[in-house]
């Protein structure tokens, strides 16, 4: 059970909003890669899915800092198309801890007024989280503050893959292809491109996340573990965008 460790969400410290509302040039949308759970949990000695439930209650204070900066869209990579393939108790448990965080956080998100959007392909998952995943959607779709975009069961190249499968079977002619069109096919169509990657855990990999869309996107990797990525930390990483010069491939 995650319960009460989800609700420990604390709220975020006036000193952290007002810095973050200091910075110039804040990102739109910030995408995260949460790497690190099963470390974390190793290097206290506990089972891999224990890191799995930190990795959730992680995101709530992120949450709420977030809500009060210019980020428009957040989009979180929960479970790749990849990681079908870690053993079956791991996947199980990860789904289970899905489908509670979405039946237990969905009220309080709405209350926020964030709208929930999701990225993958959802018809492999379960029914029963795939009817949660559609109470969410319903229930915080005319919402106007952030959008959170959980990619679950989410693979770039997959994702490329069915939109061409998609354009062909709607007998687009080669003429009218171009950057538009594709976009309009991903499962991120209406979604701006991310403009900062954030990947915990040290690691310095793409993990087949947002291939399409990342193209011009600013990284940001930092040696923490996502259960201990607070948001001081996500300050820093926003602060570091800040400072970049984006170019596009221009002078
Ligand atoms: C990577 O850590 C993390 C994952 C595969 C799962 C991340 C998912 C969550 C934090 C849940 C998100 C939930 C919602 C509702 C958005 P790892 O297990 O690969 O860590 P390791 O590399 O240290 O083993």
């Amino acid at each position: 059970m995650i319960n009460e460790d989800l609700r420990q969400s604390d709220i975020p410290s006036l000193d952290i909003i007002q810095d973050f509302q200091l910075i110039e040039n804040q990102p739109s949308h910030v995408a995260i890669i949460m790497d690190g759970n099963g470390r974390w949990a190793m290097n206290k000695n506990l089972p891999r899915i224990d890191g799995h439930k930190a990795g959730i209650a992680a995101i709530f204070p992120l949450i709420d800092v977030i809500i009060n900066s210019n980020i428009e869209h957040l989009t979180l990579y929960a479970f790749s198309t990849e990681n079908w393939n870690r053993p079956k108790s791991e996947v199980d448990g990860l789904m289970g801890l899905l489908e509670e965080a979405i039946m237990k956080e969905t009220d309080s998100v709405h209350e926020k007024n964030i709208k929930i959007n999701y990225i993958g392909n959802t018809k492999r998952l379960s029914p029963n989280l795939q009817k949660l995943i559609n109470n969410s959607l319903e229930i915080t779709q005319s919402n106007t503050g952030l959008t959170c975009n959980i990619a679950l069961d989410y693979g770039g190249r997959e994702e490329i893959i069915q939109a061409i499968k998609n354009i062909i079977d709607d007998n687009i002619k080669s003429v009218d292809i171009n950057e538009t069109l594709i976009n309009q096919y991903l499962y991120t169509a209406n979604i701006p491109d991310p403009d900062l990657i954030i990947r915990t855990a040290g690691e310095q990999r793409t993990s087949n996340f947002l291939p399409w869309q990342s193209v011009y996107s600013e990284y940001f990797s930092t040696e923490i573990l996502w259960p201990d990525f607070k948001p001081n930390d996500l300050l820093k990483a926003v602060q570091s965008y800040s400072t970049r010069k984006r170019k596009y491939g221009k002078l």
